[in-house]
């Protein structure tokens, strides 16, 4: 090799080693889990979380707010957001940006963290499964046994009571078509979270919900506990009754862009999935398709 070669050489050699000492270290993004009501991390939930970690080779965990069960019925919704905004700033392993992961209400609880939390670490994809984001229009199912009982009697009585909305979390998000006015006058959850109030609108929720990378808005065709089901992907009955149901796209909250959904959706973040299966039921093959591709890497 002549001596102007070897230079050329050697020049190309020490070009190469620094511009592969700046590849960054590709590392996997954290994911949490909320799970819905009546449910807790100790039990099937906190084997999903597993399996979506083993599937995805990211670390994740099972968020818990309060005491799981008891509190998943209990502890108003609000009170969730705020616990999960401080859990998840104590978690420094959420430092750089997480993705979420949600089941049915928990899905409440995630959309509070990322529209409500102050000072949070970035959140980029967000997986929903089954979740009642435009309401649900009547008082939820549930199995059996005394909590049921008790949270089910309440919200019959009078769901918009300042008591029940106080102590029972679905109340804040039961939208019961044509009783509008006092829903927005009394439900203390879902109105705030959708911008609902004329009067109210918080652009920050906006442009914080706005922010994420993707939104994947998983919707079970044969969901029973939801009613609509399609509240999964925003879709809901018009104000005045149950007469036809709206389309996510002919919603005002998307029309009006209160949070952000249609920036979203305009931008080609927003992915609309459905699935058989009844409320949270998902197929595994579902699960490696449609959530487990989310927590691999925080831009797809
Ligand atoms: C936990 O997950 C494994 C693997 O997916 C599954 O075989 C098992 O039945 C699950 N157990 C529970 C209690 O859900
Ligand atoms: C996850 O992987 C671990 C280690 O291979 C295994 O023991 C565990 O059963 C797996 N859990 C699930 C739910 O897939
Ligand atoms: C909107 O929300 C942000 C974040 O919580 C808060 O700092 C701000 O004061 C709110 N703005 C209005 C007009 O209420």
């Amino acid at each position: 090799m002549s001596n102007i070669l070897r230079r050329r050489f050697g020049f190309f050699l020490t070009v190469t080693a620094v511009l592969l000492s700046m590849v960054p270290v590709i590392k996997s993004i954290p994911f949490i889990l909320f799970h819905g009501i009546g449910d807790k991390c100790s039990g099937g939930v906190g084997n999903f979380t597993q399996l979506l970690s083993n599937l995805s080779g990211s670390s994740g965990s099972c968020l818990e707010i309060g005491n799981g069960e008891p509190d998943s019925w209990f502890m108003p919704l609000k009170e969730q957001a705020i616990v999960a905004c401080e859990k998840v700033k104590e978690m420094k392993e959420l430092s750089q940006g997480y993705n979420i992961v949600a089941q049915s209400q928990g899905n409440l609880v995630a959309r509070g963290l990322i529209e409500f939390c102050d000072n949070a670490p970035p959140v980029f994809n967000y997986v929903s499964l089954g979740g009642p984001h435009a309401g649900i229009a009547a008082i939820p199912k549930c199995a059996s046994g005394p909590i049921c009982d008790i949270a089910e009697a309440m919200m019959k009585l009078e769901v918009y009571n300042d008591f029940v909305q106080d102590h029972i979390a679905p109340s804040g998000f039961v939208k019961i078509p044509g009783e509008m006015s006092k829903y927005l006058k009394h439900s203390k959850y879902l109105p705030k979270l959708n911008n609902e109030r004329p009067d109210e609108r918080n652009s920050t929720f906006k442009d914080r919900f706005a922010s994420l990378h993707n939104l994947v808005l998983v919707m079970f065709e044969d969901d029973t506990t939801l009613i609509p089901k399609e509240t999964s992907w925003f879709g809901y009955y018009p104000d005045d009754g149950f007469d036809i149901l709206l389309s996510t796209q002919q919603t005002k909250l998307y029309i009006e862009d209160w949070i952000g959904l249609k920036t979203l959706d305009d931008a080609g973040k927003v992915k609309y999935v459905s699935v058989s299966g009844d409320h949270l039921n998902i197929a595994y093959e579902d699960v490696v398709k449609y959530v487990v591709p989310y927590l691999i890497q925080s831009h797809l």
